[in-house]
């Protein structure tokens, strides 16, 4: 099954609508950044999805699942707890594409990547071992749709996140927020993110941003002074 540029536009404007209401209808405070902002990850994952899915060289219709399930993996990211997000939006998802009129065992598969998208991890269990039991029962779909969503948590967009997060810019001179993005946090985090990445694409292309991320920091560091070599002093030791 192959998708047309009229069902993809039909199934965006149906998650960024619902994106909008539903982050409005839960929490006013910044719900229209907020909205945008979880719109403007799953339009990343799917770009990621489809580079993923490009390496692994899978077929046609298993493509449409996954640009679908890029879409609507987070649609429900306001309406009930985080646990619980990719069971309804999975749900909200087979009721839309339903009564569009997509054959029902493509939305089963659309469903069941979207249901899987999202793991808790355990701090005392190894994470290799999460790891396997999670691959372990999952579609190739799920697989892709969780390194695709792990990918962009590597890389330039967790350099910008770090940054708004961080830096708060505008209200923090430049060398406090080059501090706090080279303290090793955000970098420490990223390389977790990476030990969770699942197919031989997404290991590849997490080294590679991971790899940017490292040379950006050592960039920082070797054009902004972090610290300023001159002390104030007090007018009397002047
Ligand atoms: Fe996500
Ligand atoms: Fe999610």
């Amino acid at each position: 099954m192959q998708l047309t540029d009229e069902q993809l536009q039909r199934a965006a404007d149906f998650v960024r609508s619902y994106l909008r209401r539903t982050a409005s209808s839960k929490e006013s405070h910044k719900a229209e950044f907020r909205a945008e902002n979880r719109w403007q990850h799953s339009l990343n994952v799917q770009k990621n999805i489809r580079a993923l899915a490009d390496g692994e060289g899978i077929p046609s219709d298993s493509r449409a699942v996954c640009d679908l399930a890029a879409l609507f993996h987070d649609v429900d990211h306001y309406t009930v707890d985080y646990e619980y997000h990719g069971l309804r939006g999975a749900e909200t998802a087979t009721h839309f594409l339903l009564s569009e009129g997509y054959p029902p065992p493509f939305v089963e598969r659309v469903a069941e990547a979207i249901r899987r998208h999202h793991n808790e991890f355990e701090d005392d269990v190894p994470l290799e071992d999460q790891m396997r039991a999670i691959v372990t029962n999952a579609s190739l779909e799920a697989r892709l749709l969780m390194d695709a969503e792990t990918l962009d948590k590597i890389g330039a967009s967790n350099i910008i996140q770090s940054l708004l997060t961080l830096g708060r810019i505008g209200t923090k001179p430049i060398n406090v927020a080059a501090r706090e993005l080279v303290a090793g946090f955000p970098l420490e985090r990223a390389h977790e993110w990476y030990r969770t990445l699942i197919t031989p694409t997404g290991r590849r292309i997490g080294a590679q941003r991971l790899a940017f991320y490292e040379q950006f920091l050592a960039q920082i560091e070797s054009e902004i002074v972090i610290e300023d070599p001159y002390p104030e002093r007090a007018p009397q030791d002047i």
